[in-house]
């Protein structure tokens, strides 16, 4: 089949990269893609980066089916318009999407359906803020309501802090996204990624990961996107699976039935285990990234079919789908099959992200690292001269493995050791936690 990938982050590389593998894949495109990814993809002209012309694109293509990295064209209702063509797409339309496009509404649907997560209060104004805001505890946790590209949460520390930033916010710091902003109780535990694969009824489980999202070692510094991740985590035990899956899981999937909500895609579900019971951070309507880099190196199982399953459930009929294997039911497939061992990440940033960094620096190294490494792009693309450069904040993500947490974090740090660029910055101590529980 041909395939095209939509992004042109780590995450989409490593979707790619595992789509690049799969026994049904012939043709495999991304767009927009980056340096990385256009190694083993192709990546088109396209006029523009909207839905449209994504849409004529695949049209014209005849993609089979297309898969969905980013939110906010999950938000902006790009399955929506590619299924209202027939074409098959894997991804959440845009009403399930909302998920994640409004914190206000994910912590409305958690409250009807009673799943556990931080108390919490919506504001729209400042003077009812404040007043919340006086009678609170500290920390406290703000966040805008909608998409501010993972920088809309900010943990305050004192009230004066608190009220500044929900000035700052309702101000227009996010713009719009900030209209409205949810005040909420600070959880203090372990944090867990889950992913689950699901068609609204069914769901395959990915291991449990874990992110690092602060800036510096030690987990200090500004809130990121995320410097490192690695997969399985110990804690992430299939009892506490068995508890998510009973006090998280299935009401939401209830709840958004009983909403009318069609939800079929990723279900990322942003946990805090306090005292061993879990708690919903946040849900996500996508992979989560850098958590798919270690996922899928880690991933034996062809993913094709499981998106293939899920993307086409309500799909009508016709079109040249019809002429490509029937794949069976999510249901039917079996659970994933993954690498023994762990895997993870580290990310290597521009110096200066998350705030003001420069780009377009020579990237040296690449080639020298090891068989058993990936090295995922997030922002890379080639200058004039055909060199590998740096155009974002987040610019690769070094992604190994080993038997042992202690085996994968020497591999894979053996390997950043050999990539250069002026100004790299990375973390020295991602999946620390799973080291020290392992000594
Ligand atoms: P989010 O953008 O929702 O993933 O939030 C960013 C980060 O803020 C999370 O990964 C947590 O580390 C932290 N965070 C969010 N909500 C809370 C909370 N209620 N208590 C403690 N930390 C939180
Ligand atoms: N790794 C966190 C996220 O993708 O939102």
């Amino acid at each position: 089949m041909k395939v095209l990938v939509v992004g042109k982050g780590g995450r989409e590389h490593a979707l790619a990269w595992k789509a690049a593998q799969s026994f049904y894949v012939d043709r495999l495109f991304c767009f927009p893609g980056n340096a990385g990814i256009s190694k083993i993809a192709e990546t088109p002209d396209i006029a523009d980066d909207s839905v449209e012309s994504l849409l004529d694109f695949a049209l014209r293509e005849s993609i089979d089916l297309t898969i969905v990295g980013p939110e906010d064209y999950l938000a902006k209702g790009i399955v929506d318009a590619f299924e209202a063509k027939g074409l098959r797409i894997f991804g959440v339309n845009r009403e399930a999407a909302r998920l994640e496009s409004s914190k206000a509404f994910a912590k409305e649907v958690m409250k009807s359906a009673n799943i556990p997560t931080a108390a919490y209060s919506v504001v729209s104004d400042f003077e009812s803020g404040e007043k919340i805001l006086k009678n609170s505890k500290y920390p406290v946790v703000l966040k805008a309501d909608g998409l501010a590209a993972g920088k809309g949460v900010i943990i305050c520390n004192t009230y004066d802090e608190a009220a500044s930033e929900l000035s700052q916010m309702l101000g227009g710091k996010f713009k719009s996204a900030g209209a409205k902003v949810v005040i909420e109780e600070f959880l203090k535990g372990e944090e867990l990624s889950l992913l689950l694969l699901t068609d609204g009824t069914n769901v395959k489980r990915l291991l449990f990961s874990q992110d690092h999202k602060a800036l510096n070692d030690g987990d200090t510094g500004l809130n990121t996107g995320g410097m490192g991740a690695y997969t399985p985590v110990t804690s992430g035990t299939d009892e506490l699976y068995e508890k998510v899956n009973k006090s998280v899981t299935l009401p939401l999937l209830n709840e958004l039935k009983k909403r009318g909500i069609d939800y079929r895609g990723i279900l990322y579900i942003g946990l805090m285990i306090v005292e061993n019971e879990p708690f919903v951070l946040e849900y996500n309507v996508r992979f989560g990234d850098p958590e798919t880099e270690p996922l899928m190196f880690m991933l034996i199982s062809d993913i094709i079919p499981y998106f293939w399953a899920i993307a086409g459930k309500e799909k009508p009929s016709g079109g040249r789908n019809e002429t490509l294997p029937p794949f069976s039911t999510l249901e039917a497939l079996p659970e994933l099959v993954w690498r023994s061992g762990y895997g993870m990440c580290v990310v290597l940033a521009s110096g200066g992200y998350p705030e003001s960094y420069e780009k377009g620096k020579i990237i040296s190294g690449l080639e020298s690292v090891d068989k058993n490494c990936e090295v995922f792009h997030a922002g890379t693309k080639f200058d004039a001269s055909g060199n590998t450069v740096t155009d974002g904040g987040r610019v690769l993500m070094v992604t190994s493995c080993g038997a042992t947490i202690t085996q994968a974090i020497e591999n894979t740090y053996e390997n950043v050791r050999k990539i250069n660029f002026d100004k790299m910055y990375f973390r020295h101590d991602i999946a620390h936690r799973e080291k020290e529980r392992n000594n």
